[in-house]
């Protein structure tokens, strides 16, 4: 498996995981993060034995945000030239699941990276916040349509203008993340829920993936249209035939990906 300067990427079965590894920044997330991650989630796509995809930090920081050293001498005809950020969107095109196991700080760049995951699971430490308005600036990765779909104009509204963070009870509770769990169990549980998602029919597990994106770029009517015909799609699989007859014969599925 290919190394990585600034991520440590393991398997665990059908399961990758991905560790951000800048510990002496809080691993802010440089342009040499970004470029692993797109190689590392690319590997991850086109690797048939992957399934499912854990993305973490460490215990004190998942990312506290972009890089600041890096961004701060930019004008904007850099950062506009090189439509800065815009890389992240090839982390996003992930076409399999990716979890994201939050520990610590996920600030600014950071709380818009796991937001670009499928779900949060949240250890009991994990703070977010999109504090880019104290450097005077805005999120730029996202974070003000996610947090907001995700959590709604009243929330994300105060949390943009005043940087304040919310703790992982309180993101619990408004929506940002599936689960809390305890700080020592983080990585083992966000393992296991992404070892339950690989060992589903892998068709199956993409379709529903896109479907529930697609909640957010569409209206509703286009929305159901859009997940009947996916729906019916599945029919044209093998692995339907197998889920629905091992179902009946009450014995596990053994998938094809066909
Ligand atoms: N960029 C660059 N370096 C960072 C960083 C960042 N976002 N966050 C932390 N670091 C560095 C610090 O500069 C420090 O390095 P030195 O030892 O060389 O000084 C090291 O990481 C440790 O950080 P602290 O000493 O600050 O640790 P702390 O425990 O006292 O505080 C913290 C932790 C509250 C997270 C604090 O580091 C902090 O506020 N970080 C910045 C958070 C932030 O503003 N994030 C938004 C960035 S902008 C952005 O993300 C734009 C976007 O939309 C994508």
């Amino acid at each position: 498996m290919a190394s990585y300067e600034t991520l440590l990427v393991e398997q665990r079965g059908a399961v990758t995981l991905i560790t951000l590894n800048r510990p002496q920044a809080l691993n802010a997330l440089n342009s040499r993060i970004l470029a692993d991650m797109i190689a590392a989630t690319a590997a991850f796509d086109a690797d048939e034995s992957q399934g499912c995809a854990v993305i973490t930090g460490s215990e004190k920081a998942f990312a506290a945000g972009a890089d600041i050293k890096e961004m701060q001498s930019q004008g904007f005809a850099d950062m506009y030239s090189h439509d800065f950020f815009a890389g992240w969107e090839r982390v996003t095109a992930t076409r399999k699941p990716i979890i994201a196991a939050v520990a610590g700080y996920a600030l600014g760049g950071g709380c818009e990276v796991a937001m670009m995951c499928d779900f949060i699971l949240a250890a009991d430490t994990a703070k977010f916040g999109q504090p880019e308005v104290k450097l005077a600036v805005t999120p730029g990765m996202g974070g003000s349509q996610r947090l907001t779909r995700a959590v709604g104009k009243a929330k994300a509204m105060e949390m943009v203008l005043t940087g304040r963070m919310m703790d992982a009870e309180e993101a619990e509770r408004a929506g940002l993340v599936s689960r809390v769990v305890p700080a020592a169990d983080l990585i083992e549980e966000a393992v296991k829920t992404a070892a339950t998602i690989a060992s589903m029919a892998p068709l199956a597990a993409l379709a529903n993936k896109e479907m529930v994106n697609a909640a957010f770029e569409t209206g509703l009517a286009m929305g159901i249209q859009f997940e009947r015909r996916l729906f019916h799609g599945l029919f044209g699989t093998e692995d339907q035939k197998e889920g629905m007859a091992a179902f009946i014969e009450k014995r596990p599925g053994k998938w094809t990906g066909k």
